[in-house]
């Protein structure tokens, strides 16, 4: 059974084609990148998949059922889970806060103001859990403007997590990252559950060869290659006209 499947989706804005004829599907547990210059519809196609827009044709499946017209929440209550490229924090709220009330929202619990938190156990626990696996449980006071710029991607990937999602869609989880915030975030994927799918919109190189076992390459809203690391890595032609790097360069990291 695929866990996501995209068959022929198109998504034109005005005149621009940001998404042209998309096809592929991703099997349980597949680790895939999505690579491409700038602009090339990566941002666009995760929102397709999460219902934020909706694709002019073609149909989207997850778990082999048709969720194409799916509003975002629907598709969170379908088991689909995704960061943002940008921050989309409560910044005013702990670290626990914004990992609880992804939880809480999941449950389907409605928190009275004056009644402890502490009554729902499941709640409490769970939100500890998510905390535990992005590693910010020491740091669950903290109000989320406090944390460092990686923390913060941390507790994005928390909520996301929250939600308990089957598919899970990063868009670019290690942007703007020092380089041992990026490698945290590596062993954090790493060991995120194997039946988890995941599909990871990423710059670094060096990031989508350690996590994802297949590219696919995306431009001008087009996928032009869609094969394991070594097979893209070695496909000079998509190195030399697609990411704009010399066609010699070894920059897929041999
Ligand atoms: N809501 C929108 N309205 C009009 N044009 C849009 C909209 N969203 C995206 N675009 C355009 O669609 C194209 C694809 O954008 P998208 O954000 O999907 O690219 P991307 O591959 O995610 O790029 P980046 O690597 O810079 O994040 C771009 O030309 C962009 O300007
Ligand atoms: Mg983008």
């Amino acid at each position: 059974m695929s866990a996501l499947e995209l068959e022929g989706v198109a998504k034109h804005f005005g005149a621009l084609a940001a998404t042209q004829d998309v096809s592929f599907s991703v099997e349980v547990g597949e680790r895939v990148a999505l690579v491409g210059p700038n602009g090339a519809g990566k941002t666009t196609l995760f929102n397709l998949i999460s219902g934020e827009i909706m694709p002019d044709k073609g149909v989207i499946r997850l778990s082999d059922q048709d969720v194409t017209q799916y509003s975002p929440d629907r598709m969170s209550e379908s088991g689909l889970g995704r960061t943002f490229q940008k921050n989309s924090l409560f910044m005013e709220s702990t670290v626990y806060e914004n990992v609880r009330l992804a939880v809480q929202r999941r449950l389907g619990i409605k928190l009275k103001v004056f009644k402890s938190v502490d009554r729902y156990p499941e709640l409490r626990r769970e939100t500890e859990e998510v905390l535990n696996s992005v590693r910010l449980i020491s740091r669950s006071e903290t109000k989320a403007k406090n944390l460092s710029y990686g923390e913060q991607r941390q507790l994005e990937l928390g909520i996301a997590l929250a939600t308990s999602p089957r598919v899970l869609l990063l868009d670019e989880p290690t942007a703007g990252m020092s380089g041992k915030e990026t490698g945290e975030m590596v062993t954090m994927l790493q060991t995120l559950p194997q039946d988890l799918t995941l599909l990871i919109v990423e710059h670094d190189m060096d990031v989508v060869m350690a996590l994802a076992s297949r590219i696919i390459v995306l431009n001008f809203g087009e996928v032009i290659a869609d094969g394991d690391p070594e097979e893209v890595r070695r496909n000079k032609e998509v190195l030399a006209a697609y990411l704009g790097l010399d066609a010699d360069e070894e920059a897929l990291g041999a």
